[in-house]
C-alpha cells in the first residue's frame, strides 16, 4: 500500500496491463517500428503534452517525440517490472544489479571554466561529496563479457530538481557506461525489443534451467533472441555486440560515457569520464575474503586492493552537440564523434584510498537509487530513451527498496555523513 503523502508508484493496480504487453497484441509491429529516423512524421511537442507530472519546461535542444512514444513507454515499463524478481531477499537491482563497489568520492568542479559552461553544478568552482556505484548491466559473473556501470551522486546541490516529488532533494546524479553509445534509438523500437528480452529471461528461471551452469542459460537466452529479434535487427545487434565488453583489469581503469544527452544549460552535451594516469592499477593484493578470490566477483575484488593501495581520479568532461546531424539528440546510437565534438574538462573526481567493501556499506548501497533523472533542469536528461527511464527508474527502485524495507527518498548530506560514513560494520 503507498504510504500516506507518497504518489501512487506508477505500477500500483494495474495488474492488468501487466497481462496485456504487446506481443499479444496491444500495438501493431509497423506502429512500433515506425521510429523517427525512418518515418516522414515527425511530432515536435511538449513533454508536458505526454506526461502530466513532466518537466515544467518545454522539449529543447531539438527534443522530438516519435509516435507511440507514451505506449511504448509503458510497454518498456511493464516488461522491465515483469523482470523483477520480488521474491528474492534482498531484492536486487532489474539491471546493473551485480555491484563491484559503492565508494566514497569528491567532485571539484574547475576552477577556469568559461562563462558558456557554468551552469548547474558547474556555475562556481566548489567541490561535492559524491558516492560511485560500479556496476554490471547484465551479469552476475564479473568476469563474462557485459557493459560496466559507473554512477555518481553528488550531495549538497543547491536548487529545485526536475522530479516533482524530489523537487527539495539535494543531490544530482550522472550515469554512464563504458561504451559511447545505446543499442536503441527510441521508445518505439525498444518496445519491439522488450517482450523478446522479457521471453528470452523467462527461458531461464525454470528451477531445471538455474541448476545448470549459467553459460547454458546464457547460451538460451542468446539463442532466443537471436531468432526473434537479431537476426532482423542488424544495426542494434551490432552495438549490442560492441556493449558486450571483456571486465577492465579494475572499474578504475576504463572510459565511462553518458552515450544519452543532457542539458548544460542552454547546450545539449554527452557527458564523458576519463581515468587519469593514477588509475592504473597496482599489483592485486590477494585477499582472505573467499568471496574475493571467486572469479565472478573479480571486478569487487581488483577495486577493493586498489582503494587500499591508492587514490584514483577522473577527469568528468563534456562533449557538447556540433549539428543535429552528426550529434543527434534522438538517436543515442549515434557516437559524437571527438573530432567534431572534443570533449572539454568540467572538472575531476578524486577517489581517496578507501575501505568500502564492508556488509554494512552493501546494505545501504541497496537502498539507493542513481536515476539520471535525479537531476537539475540544467542537466535535465534529454532525448526519448532518457524519457523512457524517466517512466522506469523512479518506480522501479522506490518498488525494489519497499521490498527490502530500505528507505525510499533521497539521501543528504547529513545521511552520507551520519550514516554511509558511520557505518563501518
Ligand atoms: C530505455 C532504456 C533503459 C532502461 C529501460 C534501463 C533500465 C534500468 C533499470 C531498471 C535500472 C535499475 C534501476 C534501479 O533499480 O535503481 C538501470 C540501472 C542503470 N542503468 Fe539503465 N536503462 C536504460 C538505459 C540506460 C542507458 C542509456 C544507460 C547509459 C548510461 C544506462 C545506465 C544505467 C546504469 C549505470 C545503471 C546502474 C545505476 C546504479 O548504479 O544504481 N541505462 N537501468
Amino acid at each position: 500500500m503507498p504510504e500516506a503523502g507518497r504518489p501512487k508508484l506508477l505500477h500500483e493496480g494495474r495488474p492488468r496491463e501487466l497481462r496485456e504487453l504487446p506481443w499479444r497484441g496491444k500495438f501493431s509491429r509497423r506502429e512500433l517500428t515506425r521510429a523517427p529516423h525512418r518515418s516522414a512524421e515527425r511530432l515536435t511537442c511538449s513533454t508536458d503534452e505526454v506526461r502530466m507530472d513532466g518537466p515544467s519546461d518545454d522539449l529543447s535542444q531539438g527534443e522530438e517525440i516519435p509516435p507511440g512514444e507514451p505506449d511504448a513507454m509503458r510497454v518498456v515499463r511493464d516488461v522491465v517490472f515483469a523482470m523483477m524478481d520480488t521474491k528474492a531477499r534482498p531484492v536486487q537491482r532489474v539491471e546493473h544489479a551485480s555491484t563491484a563497489g559503492v565508494v566514497r568520492a569528491a567532485f571539484e568542479v574547475a576552477p577556469d571554466l568559461p562563462a558558456e559552461l557554468r551552469h548547474g553544478v558547474f556555475r562556481e568552482p566548489r567541490v561535492y561529496p559524491a558516492l560511485v556505484r560500479y556496476s554490471n548491466a547484465a551479469n552476475q559473473d564479473q568476469s563474462s563479457k557485459d557493459t560496466h556501470g559507473m554512477a555518481i551522486k553528488l550531495f549538497d546541490v543547491p536548487g529545485e530538481k526536475v522530479l516533482p516529488d524530489e523537487r527539495h532533494a539535494t543531490t544530482q546524479d550522472f550515469l554512464l557506461v563504458d561504451c559511447p553509445v545505446f543499442f536503441i534509438r527510441n521508445a518505439p523500437d525498444y518496445a519491439v525489443f522488450a517482450p523478446k528480452l522479457l521471453a528470452a529471461f523467462r527461458l531461464t528461471q525454470g528451477p531445471f534451467i538455474r541448476r545448470l551452469p549459467a553459460f547454458v542459460g546464457q547460451l538460451l537466452q542468446f539463442g532466443y533472441l537471436f531468432f526473434t529479434y537479431l537476426a532482423t535487427h542488424f544495426h542494434e545487434a551490432r552495438i549490442l555486440g560492441a556493449l558486450r565488453k571483456r571486465p577492465p583489469k579494475s572499474p578504475l581503469d576504463t572510459e565511462y560515457f553518458s552515450s544519452t544527452p543532457y542539458r548544460l544549460g542552454p547546450h545539449a552535451v554527452k557527458w564523458l569520464v576519463r581515468p587519469q594516469a593514477v588509475n592504473a592499477p597496482p599489483p592485486l593484493q590477494p585477499s582472505n575474503d573467499p568471496e574475493l578470490q571467486k572469479r565472478a566477483n573479480c571486478l569487487r575484488a581488483a577495486l577493493v586492493s586498489q582503494l587500499k593501495q591508492e587514490d584514483a581520479a577522473f577527469d568528468f568532461c563534456v562533449q557538447l552537440q556540433a549539428n543535429p546531424e552528426s550529434t543527434p539528440v534522438e538517436d543515442p546510437t549515434v557516437a559524437w564523434d571527438e573530432a567534431i565534438s572534443p570533449p572539454i574538462r568540467l572538472g575531476t573526481l578524486r577517489i581517496p584510498a578507501q575501505e568500502f567493501d564492508t556488509p554494512a556499506k552493501r546494505k545501504l548501497a541497496l537502498g539507493l537509487s542513481f536515476d539520471p533523472w535525479h537531476s537539475l533542469p540544467e542537466h535535465r536528461p534529454l532525448g526519448g530513451i532518457n524519457r523512457v527511464r524517466r517512466e522506469v527508474y523512479v518506480a522501479i527502485s522506490d518498488k525494489r527498496r519497499e521490498l527490502n524495507n530500505a528507505t525510499i527518498r533521497e539521501p543528504d548530506l547529513t545521511w552520507l555523513q551520519d550514516i554511509w560514513d558511520q557505518a563501518t560494520g
